[in-house]
């Protein structure tokens, strides 16, 4: 997620910048830049890499101005390089602009300004905002600035410079996060409260669709109707710096479970054509003659990855009618898989850089595959060596444990097997339209699923001390299965083990000893009396059973001790919600039993070696 700071005031910008950017880094990044206004010229220095080697940029130039803007850019159009960091600039070097969020309709934007004879520089959805200003100037920037916002489906927060106008500076936002900082003589505009704190613990929380025009003594804020906003809510930043960086959350992790209701909405976005019941995939560039010929689908990955990774099994297999197999991509490359260029490999990877997801998608290529990532991290090694790259938007995830990774990968699954299913006609507009409508539910059914702390804080006092649990599921629900046993293990390291449901009897039974927790997923309803007797198999031995089911199951509790429950969603969706108690039952439970939780014992977040 990219970082926003600007800075008008007394004191010289560029430190102030390069502090709030700093404090920004927690973000992820690959590139920084800032932009300056000096002597009515705007100047623009920025780096690929660390913030040290902006800095280094920057070192012996005469940066004397008390107005700029920052940014650290976390790539998403285009690859990490120095023409797509920001700031970026509109051609007559007039504007210029940082931005944190995606502009959604940029493609069509960027062919209608380059029209009219514009000429772009990077390859970013950014650099299309430069332009609109530009093309919209009317000699006032504030109104400059909402007649470009028309123009633009998406998300953004963003900071503008214009030379002709030194004296102020311009921030607005709609579905990315912006504060405004308020100072004595000087103020400040973030991403986030960490990059203000040094100078002030004062702030504005813009909202949506709201604007701030900022002066070094004045603050006004308006929405992009023009109507002013007055006595708007100062806040009063309580916390330290280490604690704001994780949005008053205590972990990294804990901020990213809460953050999968965005991330979801982030992945779907521009995806879903609910008007006419279709997927919009663009950047699948896989021609449809060849969708039709898929003969075969490999999936591979590592971890997290490949449990969402099985879930894509299930839905292609069922809904698309083509064989899948799903590997871990460190036993895939040794067994001398069978493919051929009627042969798909699905890789997934968070980080885009695992050595055995990369060595097992070259090995693939090799024999002729066609390849598609889905992955968090744009210009990363998958990305760049795949034939075709699905985003997940998640952000960036900092915890090792994965979290809001797995969910948008799960939502990339589905994106992909619904693509697949309306390109070979699998499925009719009508059902098509009607998953889609369940995954727009999504972003909110999440938001319910959290709201379970107290019953969750209740089961970890009550079980903080096992040192053996069992998950178990039949169907999609032994998938989520193993990410909940994962969960567990990795971070409260509490010994953990997933089953499906119905394989326990064949051996692992003779382990369930009296009071062992045996958390069971109970979600799939063909499935369902069958779910029910493993419960009775392991209850009648003594387990003490939790169930992960929907809040509209009123039979359940006559047969578990516990319930956690989900919203009501299709079946194949369930994962998204069902994995969201297991995720704070592993994190409640590791921080009871004193653990590292961001930072797991003896584990890496990205394992780039075989
Ligand atoms: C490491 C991480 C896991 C992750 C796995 C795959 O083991 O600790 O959380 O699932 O790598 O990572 P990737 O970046 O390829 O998704």
């Amino acid at each position: 997620m990219c970082g926003i700071v600007g800075y008008i005031g007394h004191q010289k910008a560029v430190p102030v910048l390069l502090e709030g950017l700093q404090r920004l880094e927690y973000r992820g990044y690959d590139s920084a830049g800032v932009a300056i206004l000096q002597d009515g010229k705007i100047r623009v220095e920025k780096t690929v890499g660390k913030l040290e080697a902006l800095k280094e940029t920057l070192e012996g130039k005469d940066l004397d101005t008390y107005v700029g803007i920052g940014h650290t850019r976390w790539a998403t159009h285009g690859a990490p390089s120095t023409a797509n960091a920001h700031p970026h600039m509109d051609c007559t070097g007039k504007f210029v602009i940082v931005h944190n969020g995606i502009i959604e309709n940029y493609l069509a934007l960027r062919e209608e300004l380059q029209h009219l004879g514009h000429e772009f520089k990077s390859e970013t959805d950014t650099e299309i905002l430069a332009h609109l200003i530009e093309q919209y100037d009317d000699g006032d920037l504030e109104s400059t600035v909402k007649k470009a916002l028309k123009r633009v489906d998406g998300s953004f927060a963003l900071g503008v410079l214009d030379r002709e106008e030194p004296n102020r500076l311009i921030a607005v936002r709609k579905d990315s996060p912006l504060v405004i900082g308020i100072g004595q003589g000087e103020n400040f505009i973030a991403s986030d409260i960490p990059a203000i704190l040094k100078y002030t613990k004062k702030a504005y929380i813009l909202n949506d669709y709201e604007m701030a025009i900022v002066t070094k003594d004045h603050v006004e804020i308006k929405t992009l109707d023009g109507e002013q906003i007055e006595n708007k809510e100062v806040f009063e930043v309580k916390w330290d710096a280490a604690a704001a960086e994780k949005g008053g959350y205590e972990h990294f992790m804990l901020k990213e479970i809460h953050e999968q209701p965005k991330a979801i909405k982030d992945t779907l976005s521009g995806r879903l054509d609910l008007d006419n019941g279709q997927v919009v995939l663009d950047e699948v560039k896989l021609p449809v003659e060849q969708i039709k010929n898929i003969k075969k689908v490999f999936i591979t990955a590592c971890g997290t990855a490949y449990h969402a990774g099985l879930m894509g099994k299930y839905m292609i297999e069922d809904l698309v009618r083509v064989p899948v197999e799903v590997d871990i991509a460190s036993e895939f490359r040794y067994r001398n898989p069978i493919i051929d260029n009627e042969t798909l490999i699905i890789v997934v990877s968070q980080s885009g850089e695992t050595a055995d997801t990369l060595a097992a998608m070259r090995e693939a290529k090799q024999k002729g595959a066609r390849v598609v990532a889905v992955t968090n991290v744009v210009g990363s090694s998958v990305a760049r060596e795949a034939d075709d790259v699905i985003y997940t938007w998640a952000g960036p995830e900092i915890a090792v444990a994965s979290t809001k990774a797995y969910t948008t990968q799960l939502i990339a699954m589905y994106l992909l097997s619904l693509y697949f299913a309306q390109v070979r006609e699998t499925l009719s507009k009508q059902e098509i339209k009607g998953y889609l409508e369940a995954l727009n539910q999504l972003p909110e059914q999440a938001e319910a699923a959290l709201k379970q702390d107290e019953d969750i804080l209740q089961l970890v006092k009550a079980y903080a001390k096992s040192e053996n649990a069992f998950f178990l599921g039949r169907s999609l629900d032994a998938a989520v299965a193993m990410e909940g046993a994962l969960k567990l293990k990795e971070i409260s390291y509490i010994h953990a083990e997933a089953y499906a449901a119905g394989e326990l009897k064949h051996g692992t039974l003779a382990l369930i000893t009296e009071g062992i927790p045996v958390i069971t997923l109970a979600t799939q309803q063909d499935v369902y009396d069958k779910t029910i007797s493993n419960i009775k198999e392991v209850t009648a031995r003594g387990a003490d059973v939790i169930a992960v089911a929907f809040d509209t199951d009123t039979q359940i509790q006559k047969s578990v001790n516990h319930v956690l429950t989900i919203p009501l969603t299709e079946k194949y969706f369930t994962p998204v919600l069902s994995v969201i108690p297991l995720q704070m039952l592993a994190y409640y439970m590791a921080i009871e039993r004193g653990c590292d939780v961001d930072k797991p014992r003896n584990l890496a977040k990205s394992v780039t070696v075989e």
